[in-house]
This record gives structure tokens, sequence and C-alpha cells, in this order.
């Protein structure tokens, strides 16, 4: 009777082992249809004499196949050793004792009543433990929506440690805008995986629940064992919310949103791009009276100035940097003395948050300086959204008027449109043109004032705001 017992206990423990694998870890949509359950892994590692399942972790499936290198299951002894395990519903392929020869392809045909897909798993059976770690797994780069959920695999074979106190292990780590890699941050957690067959695999889950600014960028996978590192990185990108994007204007003809952003623009000029003389003058006036409020202010008002390193960062991209290094900088550092912190940007949108947040809590304000014709109306929009995501909302210039778009506004238009319509954009035309430097230093905090502020009140007040008007 205990005998009885205990054998059940031990065949059921050991059932739930290799049926275990397909039911951990598993993908948490609802969808119905047929499709992995979990990250389908193409590399599989077993050593002879040891104990050896592959699976193929599917749902939603009238009917699942095997074949070792094109031979359909049941195998001959010259084959494979490997069986079906059909309490796993025929996901799972076991052997008690794997053999060099069980090495090969192994591959999966599963259907429903419409569709059939496959998957290959390669198995390599070793002699013996690997002293460095090999790859079996990394997921490949993601496009997810800002608040969506991130999911990230690693897995891969280690080496047998030589050393007791030197353990291998398997990590991600987040690699931060400087090349250097750093720890995750809380809301990245981490759930490692072990295998019921093979103690030497380990894998490790890099999840988010909910994505913000800061979690996109690169990651690393980080395998340690015996003094070899193995690193594989991936990329998190913005995607923007495509499905949703089909507005009630985007039946193809031309857009109104390049009128849209030209508003804007004159938005943020103010009255700058009127015809009448007096008109073009407000901005000025608007700023020298500004000026004159900020020379009656409190010295607690100009040591909160100075708490900051700077006035204003400017960041740029590649194709800028002649004219930001050449005009704009030297412009708003020389002439209206502002105190500038200049910080270069790699072309590609999806890390300029990450590259900006540390160095803006240096200054007082951003300035963006953006090429719109260098992107896709996406890149453009992931541009403004990262910009967006910064403490200080930057004040974008605009290099040149924004592309039209037509067909893709079908995917974006909308998002972009109202993303341009939050932001302070303002659009550069020349550098001796006073209307884009009155717009910029409106849109800017004033540049602290140089000289002892009780002399100064008296000297400079005329002097400061004729500067202003000139
Ligand atoms: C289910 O979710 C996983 C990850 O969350 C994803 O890779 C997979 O494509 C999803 N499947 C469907 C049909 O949405
Ligand atoms: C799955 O469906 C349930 C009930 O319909 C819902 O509450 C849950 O949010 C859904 N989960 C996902 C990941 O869509
Ligand atoms: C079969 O699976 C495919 C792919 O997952 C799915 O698109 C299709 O709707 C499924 N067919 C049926 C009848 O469930
Ligand atoms: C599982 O495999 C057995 C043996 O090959 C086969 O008879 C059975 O139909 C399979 N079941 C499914 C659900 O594929
Ligand atoms: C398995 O597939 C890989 C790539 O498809 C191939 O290079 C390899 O030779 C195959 N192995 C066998 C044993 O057929
Ligand atoms: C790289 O950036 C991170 C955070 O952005 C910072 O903590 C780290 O000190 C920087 N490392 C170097 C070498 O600059
Ligand atoms: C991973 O990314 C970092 C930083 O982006 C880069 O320096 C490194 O070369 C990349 N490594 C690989 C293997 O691509």
């Amino acid at each position: 009777m205990w005998a009885l017992v205990a054998v059940a206990v031990v065949a059921g423990a050991s059932c739930a082992d290799t049926a275990g694998y397909c039911s951990d870890n598993i993908f948490k949509n609802n969808s119905t249809w047929m499709q992995f359950t979990k990250e389908p892994v193409p590399l599989e590692y077993g050593f002879e004499d040891k104990f050896k399942s592959i699976h193929c972790c599917v749902k939603g499936y009238r009917s699942i196949e095997w074949f070792k290198d094109g031979v359909a299951y049941p195998w001959s002894a010259g084959v494979s050793n490997l069986i079906l395990y059909p309490e796993a519903a025929n996901q799972t392929l076991y052997t008690r004792r794997a053999a060099r020869a069980d090495t090969g392809n192994y591959t999966c045909r599963f259907s429903n009543e419409t569709h059939t897909d496959t998957h290959t798993v390669r198995l390599d059976i070793l002699e013996k433990q690997t002293d460095a770690p090999r790859k079996m797994f990394i997921s490949k780069d993601q496009w997810v929506e800002e608040g969506g959920e991130l999911r990230l695999y690693c897995e891969a074979l280690i080496g047998r440690s030589y050393l007791a106190d030197a353990p291998s292990e398997l990590r991600w780590r987040k690699v931060w805008a400087n090349g250097t890699e750093g720890d995750l941050s809380p809301t990245q957690t981490e759930i490692k995986t072990s295998r019921d067959d093979i103690e030497d695999i380990i894998g490790s889950y890099l999840e988010v629940k909910r994505v913000t600014s800061q979690d996109y960028g690169t990651y690393v996978c980080l395998v340690h064992s015996n003094d070899v590192v193995l690193k594989n990185n991936v990329t998190v990108h913005y995607r923007h919310g495509g499905i949703d994007g089909y507005g009630p204007w985007c039946g193809g003809s031309a857009l109104p949103w390049r009128a849209l952003v030209l508003g804007a623009a004159a938005g943020a000029l103010l009255l700058v791009s009127a015809a009448v003389l007096h008109k073009r003058c407000m901005p000025r006036l608007l700023l020298a009276a500004r000026q004159a409020r900020a020379r009656a202010a409190t010295p607690a008002h100009r040591a909160r100035v100075l708490e900051k390193e700077f006035d204003v960062l400017v960041c740029w991209t590649a194709v800028d940097g002649e004219l930001v290094r050449g005009a704009l900088l030297p412009t708003l550092a020389l002439k209206y003395k502002y105190r500038v912190h200049a910080v270069p940007l790699p072309t590609q949108p999806d890390t300029w948050y990450s590259e900006l947040v540390g160095e803006a809590t240096r200054c007082r304000s951003i300035v963006a300086v953006l090429s719109p014709a260098q992107y896709s109306p996406h890149q453009l929009l992931t541009a403004l959204r990262q910009l967006k995501a910064l403490p200080l909302p930057p004040v974008v210039v605009l290099l040149q008027d924004l592309p039209k778009l037509k067909r893709e506004a079908k995917e974006c238009g909308e998002s972009l449109v109202s993303m341009l319509r939050g932001s302070r954009l303002v659009a550069w035309r020349h550098v001796h043109e006073r209307a884009f430097w009155t717009a910029l230093r409106l849109a800017l905090p004033l540049p602290p004032e140089k000289t002892n502020p009780m002399e100064a009140d008296n000297k400079n007040s005329r002097a400061g705001s004729l500067t202003a008007l000139v």
C-alpha cells in the first residue's frame, strides 16, 4: 500500500517536472488562437548519458508532429532516443540517457484547422561540461508603446565553475547613454529561470509592467562563468500607438497639419509673421518688459537662478553640428550672455530621454535643435515624445519646415499633430533674423545679470532695455 503511494508520488513529481516547462512563464495574453506560449528557444544542449528534454510550447493547436532532420516521429534507435511525452500534450520530447547520435535538428509542426506552423530546435549533445558559456536565446529588438508591457528573455548554457566561490551567473543590465552598464531600475524586474533537465542551463526574464521613457534604450544580457563573459544586446525602441492613429481626416487627402504646425510656430513666434510693422515690435517689447522686471527681482530670486550651473542646455544631432556650433551656441553665449551647456545627441531619437535627463538637472531650460527632414514621421514623433518626457519641456528649434505628410498620415499623423500642438516650436530662418532670436529668448528664462546687481541697476537699466530692442 505505502509502496504504491510512494511510486505514485514519485511518478507524479517527475511528470509535473517535465510537463511544467511549457506551463511556466507563459505569455500573459488572452488570445485563444494558435501561438507559442513562451519564447521558442532554437538551441538546446544536453550531456551524454544524462536526462534531456526539448519542447515546443504552443496553444490553440489541434495536432503536433515532430521530425528529426526531416524524419518523422517515431524514430528507430539509430535516428534518436528521444520519445514523446504525451502527458505534455505532445509538446515535449525526452530521453533518460542522451547519446551523441541524438544531436540534430528537431522540428515540431503544429496545426489548427486552417494554419500550420513549425519551430526547429537544434539539439547538441555534448560529451562533457563546457568551460565557456553558450548563448541559447536572446530576445530580438523590441518596439514597445509607452505604457505597454516589456518582456525580454535571455538563456544560456553556462560553463562548469572551476571555483566554488566564483559561481556562474546570468543577468540583465542597462546600457547607459554614455556606454557604461548600470543596474536595472526598481520597475525593471528580473525573474531567473532554471531547467529541470540540465542545471547548467539558466535564464532570466526582464519585465516592465508599464514602460516609461526611462525604459527605452539598450539592455545587455551578461553571462559570466570562469572569467569568460558573454554579452548580448537588445534595444527597446519607441512605438507609436499605431492602430488608434486612424483619425477622421486620414482619408488620404492633403492634411491641414502643415498649416497647423505653421500656426503653432507662428504662435510661439507670437506676432512675428504678421505683416504690420508695429506688431513686429511686440515680442521685443515683451522681452524688454521682462528684463525690466528681472532687474527688480529680489536677491533670493537671483540666488535661485544661480543655483543651476547653466541657463540653457542646447542639444542637436550630427547634421546640425555646424550650424549649432557656428551660430547658435556663440550667439546665445556671447551676445545674449546665457550660460550654455552643449550636448550632442545620436541621430536615432530612441534614447534621447536617457541621454538628456541627467544633464537637464543642471540647467534652467532646454533647447532642442531638430532637422525634421532627416526623419520619418514616426521618428519625428519618437523624437518629440522623448523630448516631451523630460522634466523641463524643451523649446524645439526647427531648422526646416516639417515634411509634407500624406501617405504616412494614416499611421501617425494625428498623434504627431497633437504632439506638435503641445510643443514649443520656434522656426529657424537665418542667423541674422532678429525675430528668431527674440522668439527664442522669450521662450527661455532670462540669463542672470553679470555685474553686481546694486550698481548695475542704475547704470544699465536704460541700456538694458535698449539692447533688447536692438
Ligand atoms: C502574446 O504576448 C507575447 C509577449 O507578451 C507576444 O510576443 C506575442 O506576440 C503575443 N501574441 C499575440 C497573438 O498577441
Ligand atoms: C484577459 O482577460 C481578462 C478578462 O477578460 C482581463 O481582465 C485581463 O485584463 C486580460 N489580460 C490581458 C493581458 O489582456
Ligand atoms: C489557426 O491559427 C492561426 C494562427 O495563429 C489563426 O490566425 C487562425 O485564426 C486559426 N484558425 C482557427 C480556425 O482557429
Ligand atoms: C500525440 O502524438 C501521438 C503519437 O504520435 C498521436 O497519436 C496523437 O494524435 C498526438 N496528439 C496530438 C494532440 O498531436
Ligand atoms: C541543423 O540546421 C543547421 C542550420 O539550419 C545546419 O547548419 C545543421 O547542419 C543542421 N544539422 C543537422 C544535423 O542536419
Ligand atoms: C554614465 O551615466 C550614468 C547615468 O546616466 C552615470 O551614473 C554614470 O556615472 C556615467 N558614467 C560615466 C563613466 O560617465
Ligand atoms: C552593445 O551596446 C553597447 C552600447 O550601445 C555597444 O558599445 C556594444 O558594442 C554592443 N555590443 C554588441 C555585442 O552589439
